[in-house]
């Protein structure tokens, strides 16, 4: 693992003497300006220079048509030009939500979601993954990604398990600072950004009226065609507990969700995102404790503490409250995201009255100055168009393959069914999740939520039998597993998928198989010798009922665009190597964690289990 340059510890903490100079010739209004993030969608790039607006974001799915590397790269200059042309000439800095590649673009590299990286538990292949994806950022002009969540989820009914990369804070903290160095480093590296500060996967499982949900919340925004997303079913658990209220001790807070904070800054993070949660009742974006003393004060954090999405709305029923509140609390940057207009006049009224100190938006204006700096948006402001030849090339899909084959984890083998022979005298293969992109790569994917089809380029499991399995060998494929009557087969595979979600859309009461999956299942075992089950999943399943009736079971998580290196492994040119980053567990009664810990029970699968496969020792010279 490298270590940390003595470039980048200056990075982390010089305040350039030109940094100070430009402060010094600011306005208010352009202190404020640099203040405030805006989505793409509404904004043109005059009022980008009019306002002098610090940041632009695309939000999930915030894609420009079409949505291909080129165009993506001429919206984001656009926005850049317009900035370049304002009187101090700043430039603002574009981000986007990169989590497991750059992953709203079509024909980029998509990489396995964070849980995966949590079993493949390799830093170092995290940090090649992090170079890849700030490369393919730079290739479209974004020095910015809202990555990597360092959550510790507790409960996995929430939706946003799979963003993080586990239960354990010492895993979360080596892999999201590897993530961190990957994708900052040397010159040719991006702002990375540890979120949501802090506590997010704390928060406890609650009864929430549908009238108080995140959405109803964000009612005034302007429709837009990524926010169109399903409406919120509160009988599957949606909006239950995502944003909600982490009742923990400060003790436990310390102890379990900052330190990943802690190594995300020492490995160099110059953002870090609020969270929409509370710590015990109170807003984390109000928190001058947590923002101000402890991460700013006492951890030392230099660079700037950005919101999330529309979160200051939420603080109180008067706009002027969740500015001042918010900025005095410490925030730095506000994603608007829509009413810049509102948001910026509001907070120049905040501070000519004084509700805002003048040393208050100085210290954030320095900070997002400083880390425009950092990473050199005023040498480079627009990146190197040569990079596009680079966007989902070959070499960034390899890495992408290495990281799907290192994440799986197998979790039971019996009657040798693993690995399959190349030569298969017969296999039948059941479950959509075997040959669809979307339903591979999950939610923040192409667009917010993720969605079934042919939604980008990649290879699915059965791109990837095909290619790995003998000519010769009998393959066939009946999504519903309505196969023929006569049809039996030595091995059968099934492949079940969660449905894409992202965020408070994928809380769920019930983690259980549902009886569809379990009509599949059945179908399939009536027709052949051994039953292989793929999970395509952003977290664990309640299987211990159907366990008995499989033969092999393969975790597979969310693998992103190069599914089909998931073959290599069932094949066995590779081994088995992934280790669960989550305790699997028996029944909902084992959920949340600390129920599981205070169960007479084992679990499922602990933690960290994960079987191996013996290797033919002719494929070693391929690994
Ligand atoms: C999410 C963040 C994300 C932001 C911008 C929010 O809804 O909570 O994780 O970075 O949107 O898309
Ligand atoms: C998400 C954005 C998304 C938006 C749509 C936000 O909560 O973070 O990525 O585009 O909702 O409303």
């Amino acid at each position: 693992m490298p270590a940390i340059t003595d470039k980048d510890r200056r990075k982390a903490t010089d305040i350039p003497d030109a940094v100070e100079r430009l402060l010094s010739q600011m306005t208010l209004e352009e202190k404020v300006g640099q203040m405030t993030m805006v989505e793409n969608n509404s904004i043109t790039p005059d009022s980008v220079a009019e306002y002098g607006v610090g940041s632009v974001l695309s939000g999930g799915g915030g894609n420009p048509k079409p949505n291909s590397p080129q165009v993506w790269r001429e919206m984001v200059c656009g926005f850049q030009q317009a900035a370049l042309q304002t009187r101090l000439a700043i430039p603002l800095i574009y981000g986007v939500d990169a989590v497991h590649g750059h992953n709203n673009v079509r024909g980029a590299v998509i990489f396995p979601h964070n849980v995966g990286l949590g079993a493949a538990r390799d830093p170092e292949l995290i940090e090649r993954v992090g170079r890849i994806t700030a490369r393919e950022l730079l290739a479209t002009s974004v020095h910015w990604t809202f990555a990597p969540s360092v959550s510790v989820p507790h409960d996995l009914r929430w939706g946003r398990s799979y963003e993080g990369y586990g239960e354990n804070t010492q895993l979360v903290s080596d892999l999201g600072a590897a993530l961190t160095r990957g994708l900052q480093e040397g010159d040719s590296g991006v702002l990375a950004c540890a979120k949501h500060y802090v506590a997010d996967g704390a928060t406890a499982w609650r009864e929430r009226r549908a009238d108080e949900s995140h959405h109803q919340q964000g009612s005034t925004a302007p429709p837009q065609e990524s926010a169109e997303a399903a409406p919120v079913d509160l009988s599957l658990g949606q909006w239950q507990i995502d944003q909600g209220d982490a009742c923990i001790d400060e003790a436990t807070l310390r102890a379990i969700h900052l330190p990943p904070y802690q190594a995300a800054i020492a490995a160099g993070a110059l953002s870090v995102m609020a969270s929409y949660s509370t710590w015990n009742g109170i807003k984390m974006h109000a928190h001058r404790y947590l923002l101000t003393d402890v991460l700013k004060g006492e951890l030392g954090f230099a660079g700037l503490v950005v919101t999330d999405w529309m979160a200051i709305n939420q603080l109180a029923s008067d706009y002027y409250t969740c500015v001042t509140e918010s900025i005095n609390a410490g925030i730095d940057m506000v994603m608007v995201p829509y009413d810049f207009r509102g948001f910026v006049s509001t907070l120049l009224g905040a501070a000519k009255s004084g509700d805002v100190p003048a040393e208050r938006i100085d210290d954030a204006a320095r900070r997002i100055l400083r880390v425009k700096h950092a990473f050199g948006l005023f040498d480079r402001p627009i990146s190197d168009q040569s990079l596009l030849e680079s966007m989902g090339s070959v070499e960034h899909r390899e890495v992408a393959r290495e990281a799907v084959r290192k994440s799986l984890v197998l979790l039971k083998n019996e009657r040798e069914s693993l690995p399959l022979p190349k030569d298969l005298p017969g296999l039948i293969i059941a479950g959509d999740g075997a040959d669809d992109i979307g339903l591979q790569c999950g939610g923040w994917s192409i667009s917010w939520q993720g969605e079934a089809g042919a939604t980008t380029d990649g290879g699915t499991l059965l791109d990837g039998i095909r290619a790995v399995a003998c000519p010769s060998a009998s393959i066939e494929y009946a999504p519903a597993g309505e196969f023929d009557s006569e049809t039996r087969a030595e091995f059968g595979l099934v492949v079940l998928h969660e449905a894409p979600y992202a965020e408070g859309f994928g809380d769920r009461a019930d983690l259980s198989l549902s009886a569809d999956e379990v009509a599949l299942l059945r179908r399939v075992r009536d027709r052949c010798e051994k039953l292989i089950v793929v999970l395509l999943a952003g977290r664990p399943r309640i299987i211990s009922e159907q366990l008995p009736m499989i033969d092999a079971l393969v975790m597979a998580w969310l693998p992103g665009t190069e599914a089909s290196a998931v073959a290599d492994v069932l094949f066995g040119d590779y081994p088995f190597d992934g280790k669960l980053p989550y305790s699997w567990p028996r029944s909902m009664h084992q959920i949340p964690l600390a129920k599981l810990r205070a169960s007479a029970e084992d679990p499922q699968f602990p933690y960290g289990f994960g079987l191996r496969t013996r290797i033919d020792p002719s494929a070693l010279g391929s690994l």
